[in-house]
């Protein structure tokens, strides 16, 4: 499979969000390590992109703030998300949501991901012999186990879907998107009202129950919202990503198929190779600050390149090169530091359950169009493909 590919990329796609296929932009594992790039709204910000640089940008939350410094700048609704603070609020809304993604809480949930995966893959053998990965596995997959978690009933998914996926397409106007994030947040605003009459054991249940009084309706609302869209369109780019880049690569498919010991440094090395998430990691700083040579003044835009810090020469031999048997490496690909990804240890299980499920489900699963007709979403905060058409 080749690594890089050479359809082009529009033009207005800014630099820290463009990918050579999989790769980050070569220029940006070469040369400065902190450098000024174009920003989405025009002016400018700083992209940080090494991996000890990343690392110490995101443990230092007292100089690099996920609080836009001006009121504003971010649309939408700000309450409740945990991306849009810092400690000490972030630590005390987080703490209430750390008990439901402990790794005790993964094992019960398991049969679920399971029966989920088990009934998605029925379903593509009876349509069959061919399917559009995305629509019929990996977005319904993660969608049904969040919504299952949160309690969001599965029949109003219609209400967020589209407008999960609007909210993190950056080819769209500003507008469309905090549109789009109002609209979800009004969804669950009203969904925790119901919830608050009649609260069940589900996790936005629990947080009415155990917390209802430290929280308002709005905070509320607002971590189902994040934990909705965060939990949603991650894992399913990862596995939409992750099926196509192992079909690529046979070898490390059959051991991933075969051998239940690869499988979780398969995932590991999935999420250090793919680095979805490249650009949503921004930071303000608070402070005059030096960064790798360069002061960065209070008030600049940070974005943190994790795709590049998980292809750090410095970090990773070999980087470019996707090897599930190198061993633990420690990648970025979750984040760092207070605002690591709250819901990694579900999205693991998730991919840890579904990669393996399908691969042996349909051991003759292979693209039905050539690689280089499959469309990537070259301009969303979270990188993936629009479609997968497999046969099998
Ligand atoms: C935060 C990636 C799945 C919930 C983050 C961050 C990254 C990330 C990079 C840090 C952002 C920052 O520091 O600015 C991913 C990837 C996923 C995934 C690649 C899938 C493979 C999930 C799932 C959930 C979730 C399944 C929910 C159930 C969250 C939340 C935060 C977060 C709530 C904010 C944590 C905080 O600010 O304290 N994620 N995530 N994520 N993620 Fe995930």
């Amino acid at each position: 499979m080749a690594e890089t590919r050479t359809d082009p990329v529009p033009a207005d796609v800014p630099l820290f969000l463009r990918r050579n296929g999989f790769a980050p932009p070569a220029e940006l594992l070469t040369g400065d390590r902190v450098r000024r790039v174009p920003w989405l709204t025009g002016g400018s910000a700083w992209l940080v992109t090494r991996q000890a640089d990343v690392k110490a940008v995101l443990a230092d939350p007292a100089r690099f703030s996920n609080v836009p410094p001006e009121p504003g700048a971010v649309g939408g609704e700000v309450a409740g998300n945990l991306l849009l603070m810092d400690p000490p609020d972030h630590h005390r809304l987080r703490r209430m949501l750390t008990g439901q993604f402990t790794h005790r809480r993964m094992r019960h949930l398991a049969p679920l991901v399971e029966r989920v995966v088990e009934e998605h893959l029925d379903a593509m053998e009876r349509s069959g012999p061919g399917a559009d990965l995305v629509a019929d596995f990996a977005l319904p997959v993660p969608s049904l186990v969040i919504c299952e978690l949160l309690g969001v009933p599965w029949e109003d998914r219609a209400e967020f879907k589209e407008r999960s996926a609007t909210m993190l397409d950056l080819s769209l106007p500003e507008s469309a998107r905090d549109q789009a994030q109002r609209e979800i947040h009004e969804y669950l605003a009203g969904l925790v009202g119901r919830i608050g009459e009649e609260p069940g054991d589900d996790l936005l249940g629990m947080l009415v129950r155990d917390h209802g009084d430290e929280l308002t309706t709005a905070e509320l609302a607002g971590l189902g919202f994040l934990l909705l869209v965060a939990g949603h369109e991650t894992t399913a780019n990862m596995l939409a990503l992750g099926t196509l880049v192992l079909l690529g690569h046979p070898d490390q498919l059959a051991a991933v198929r075969d051998d239940p010991e690869a499988v979780e440094p398969a995932v590991e090395e999935l999420m250090r190779w793919l680095s979805i998430v490249p650009s949503g990691v921004q930071r303000y700083a608070t402070a005059d600050v030096g960064v790798a040579g360069e002061t960065i003044r209070a008030g600049d835009v940070v974005i943190v390149g994790l795709h590049t810090a998980n292809r750090d020469p410095d970090f990773v031999t070999d980087p470019a090169t996707l090897d599930i048997s190198r061993g633990e490496v420690g990648h970025l690909g979750f984040g760092h530091g207070v605002h690591h990804c709250l819901g990694a240890p579900l999205a693991r299980l998730e991919m840890r359950i579904a990669f393996p499920a399908l691969f042996r489900r349909f051991p003759a699963l292979a693209l039905a169009v050539p690689e280089n007709e499959v469309e990537f979403r070259a301009l969303s905060a979270v990188y993936g493909v629009t479609a997968l058409p497999v046969t099998w």
